[in-house]
């Protein structure tokens, strides 16, 4: 049975990964410095350790033939854009002492998992963008703090693999989103946000929504992120690949079709004092479906169709909760 090491397992996306690996057969240890907010974490066993430490990563890779590095301080682009400093260093650490104590322990395959935050800021500067490929990153010009270390820490990958042998794959995500993740607080993303606000509002009521509602992404669904972590992990291709959708969106018909969904009639009012990060940004996946044969399963309407049932359900949950005090 392969044992396999899931960092970052008390968060959103290494929540679902334990999960996606247990059905695989592993054996898996999950690690965070919290354990999973909504459902019991599903690993062989869970140890609680700071893995900006050294000796804690020593302990969290002893024993391992895989390790999944989704530890990090990490948010949306209201939070990112807001801590570089924090940021940058938490996750430097952590990426730095995880690849050395993995290599320490002769751990066999390593996947980490990096940002579209990686890009640079002039390959998406207008709306209508040209979806990006993994040979664009070059020349550096990526997102402050946040996206520097992401950047770096695929390189940390690469010189592992090249002067010590062992083995390391990348994977660039293009914003992830899905039941289980961080929908309040200030962390959480334009998907889970959205799903949160209709859900607070009134029919036939307005929402905040951040920028003029003209600039684009693609969503990735959660089962479609786990499914291409996995391909990764196991294919002999030791480079960066994206791993997003190429369902190209607005903002602005992120919230039609989430108010769709939600069968809410929503008007919008628009903040340009708010965060709003790149223009544009779209995933071109051609060399990962060359490599991996993977695609996504998932439409956004039919992710969203998943997701936001499971906030609405939530912000019920608090609003009587609070209807209760
Ligand atoms: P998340 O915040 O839900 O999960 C990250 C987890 O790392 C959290 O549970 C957090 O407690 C843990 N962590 C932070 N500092 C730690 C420390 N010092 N020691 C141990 N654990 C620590 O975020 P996520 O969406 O699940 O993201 C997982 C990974 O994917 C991160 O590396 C993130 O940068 C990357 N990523 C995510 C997205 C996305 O859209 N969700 C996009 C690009 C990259
Ligand atoms: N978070 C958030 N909340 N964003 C909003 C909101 C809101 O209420 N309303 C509109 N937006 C807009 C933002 O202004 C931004 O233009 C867009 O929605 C997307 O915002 P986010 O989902 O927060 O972040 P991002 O796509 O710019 O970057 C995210 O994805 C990267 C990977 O693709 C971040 O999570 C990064 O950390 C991540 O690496």
């Amino acid at each position: 049975m392969k044992r396999a090491l899931v960092a970052g397992a008390g968060g959103f996306i290494g929540h679902h990964l334990v999960n996606f690996l247990k059905q695989k057969g592993y054996w898996v240890r999950g690690v965070d410095i919290k354990e999973p907010e909504f459902e019991k974490s599903r690993s062989d066993e869970f140890y609680l350790l700071d893995l900006r430490y050294w000796g804690n990563c020593l302990e969290a890779t002893k024993g391992i033939d895989e390790v999944y590095q989704l530890a990090a301080d990490m948010g949306g682009i209201g939070y990112i854009s807001g801590n570089h400093a924090e940021i940058a260093k938490n996750n430097i650490l952590i990426n730095t002492h995880m690849l050395e104590a993995s290599y320490q322990n002769g751990v066999k395959r390593y996947f980490y998992s990096s940002s579209a935050c990686i890009y640079p800021s002039y390959r998406q500067q207008s709306a209508d963008v040209i979806p990006l490929k993994e040979e664009d990153a070059m020349p550096a010009d990526p997102e402050e703090g946040y996206g520097w270390e992401k950047l770096f820490a695929e390189k940390l990958c690469q010189y592992y693999q090249e002067d010590k042998g062992m083995e390391t794959r990348v994977a660039r995500f293009h914003n992830v989103y899905g039941p289980l993740g961080t929908y309040k607080g200030g962390r959480e993303k334009a998907p889970a946000a959205i799903c949160r606000k209709i859900a607070l509002a009134e029919d036939s009521s307005e929402i905040e929504i951040w920028g003029d509602g003209k600039q684009t992404r693609s969503f990735l669904y959660i089962q479609d992120c786990v499914e291409g972590i996995y391909l990764i992990t196991q294919s002999d291709y030791p480079k960066p690949l994206n791993l997003g959708s190429e369902e190209l969106v607005t903002i602005d018909q992120l919230v039609e079709m989430t108010a769709k969904v939600a069968n809410k009639n929503i008007r919008i009012r628009h903040n340009l004092s708010k965060p709003q990060g790149v223009r544009g940004r779209n995933s071109d996946n051609s060399k990962l479906y060359k490599i991996t044969g993977w695609m996504p399963k998932f439409s956004l309407l039919e992710g969203l169709k998943l997701t936001y049932p499971w906030i609405a359900e939530r912000v019920a949950q608090e609003r009587n909760m609070q209807g209760c005090q």
